[in-house]
């Protein structure tokens, strides 16, 4: 008898956590090595967030709180959704856990049975179909391509829903493409789960703030208040305020999931770590004034990074609304054959020639459900985005 677990035996390791520590491991044995892996800002954690952190301990916050978040923290959070989102909540319809993975777990521990289906766009991250399968649900992968700009078309929703689907989670901005719904395209969306009341959404806002251009951001639960009751709302501090390793994660939604959440949490890690709770008050309540500072320079790379990857061979690479990834299809390279005599037969193939070959550490497309693909981070400095895209055109322009 196997002394691990069935459960274990349904998922993977992160593949995007696996390829930064590939390249890690290069890179400490001295190879020249770019990651575009990285999925977390490379900003500092803004000072005056810092600044409340420390005060916190010095003030002696450093015991246990209330297991889903401590009053302030839960105050600050009622006041983002109303300012941001026009969404009211009280305190009893707010969760927080330790990120945004762990809101966004609990929420599928605390519903699924065995059978229930969970409808999942692809290219989706790829924590959600693993985190459906741990909590004995079944994950129903939607495909939504480059011809929809990576957006699920209200049909092929429709076409989804089963008597036994119970979520359906929505990502937009999305990882791993970086493409906002526009509020017409939500509303389109919701307009096809209003006929379908048995269905709950999961909206993962975690890259809201992350827009460029004239994008406007939109989540279900504002477009279509019919869908109020049946929405949990997600959200987290961890890449609008450069706070990745903070571990703060939120959802809002109606109070009896929120309380089976919080029942969750609390056989399982309690609290998340009072001295983040208190970074994250003053992360949502403080001056948000650098997150536009810090999306000039996030558009500044996106562009780039764009124009360069169109300019390779057999790339194709679309403009996203948001977050920091790019998801360029390399449908033009399949079939062909690299400098170092590596026949590109799919996207992992091209990803493991271009890090031994060239040195750059992308996530190749399969990884997230729609190939062929892979995804750029652009989290990075614009030295290196520069000095990678060079390689990924050199790369492209040398194959048979
Ligand atoms: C779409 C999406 N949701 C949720 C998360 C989790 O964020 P956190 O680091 O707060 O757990 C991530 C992190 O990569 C993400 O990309």
């Amino acid at each position: 008898m196997s002394f691990l677990s069935a459960t274990l035996a349904r998922v993977k390791p992160s593949p995007t956590i696996a390829v930064t520590t590939k390249a890690r491991e290069l890179k400490a044995a001295g190879k020249d090595v770019i990651g575009l892996g990285a999925g977390e800002p490379d900003f500092d954690t803004p000072q005056n967030v810092k600044d409340a952190a420390k005060a916190a301990i010095d003030r002696g916050e450093t015991k246990y709180t209330a297991v889903d978040g401590l009053p302030e923290l839960k105050a600050a959070i009622c006041d983002k959704f109303k300012r941001d989102n026009n969404l009211s909540y009280t305190p009893a319809q707010i969760s927080v856990g330790s990120g945004g993975k762990q809101t966004l777990y609990n929420a599928l521990m605390a519903t699924l049975n065995p059978g229930d289906e969970v409808i999942i766009p692809a290219p989706y991250w790829v924590s959600y179909p693993d985190m459906v399968l741990l909590a004995g649900g079944t994950p129903v992968i939607v495909e939504a391509g480059i011809e929809t700009a990576f957006k699920l078309t209200p049909q092929a929703l429709e076409a989804a829903i089963t008597p036994k689907t119970k979520w359906f989670i929505f990502n937009s901005p999305s990882n791993p493409t970086g493409a906002g719904y526009t509020r017409d395209e939500v509303k389109a969306l919701t307009d096809v789960l209003m006929r379908h009341p048995h269905v709950w959404v999961m909206s993962d806002d975690m890259y809201e703030k992350l827009v460029y251009d004239d994008f406007v951001f939109s989540t279900p639960a504002e477009v279509e208040p019919g869908l109020y009751d049946r929405t949990l709302t997600c959200n987290g501090v961890s890449k609008a305020y450069a706070m990745t390793g903070w571990r703060i994660g939120y959802a809002a939604g109606p109070a009896h999931l929120i309380k089976a959440m919080g029942t969750l949490q609390s056989q399982s890690t309690s609290n998340p770590s009072s001295i983040a709770q208190w970074a994250a008050v003053e992360a949502l309540n403080g001056p948000q004034d650098f997150i536009a500072a810090n999306n000039a320079v996030f558009k500044r790379r996106r562009d780039m990074v764009v124009d360069m990857l169109n300019a390779a061979p057999g790339i194709t690479c679309p403009v996203p609304e948001g977050a920091f990834y790019v998801y360029p299809s390399i449908a033009g390279c399949i079939g062909k054959t690299s400098a170092g005599g590596t026949k590109i037969e799919n996207d992992e193939a091209f990803a493991t020639a271009l890090l031994e070959e060239k040195g750059v550490a992308v996530v190749f497309g399969a990884a997230f459900g729609l190939s062929p693909a892979f995804r750029v981070s652009y989290a990075t400095s614009d030295e290196n985005l520069r000095e990678a895209c060079t390689r990924i055109q050199e790369f492209c322009a040398t194959l048979t």
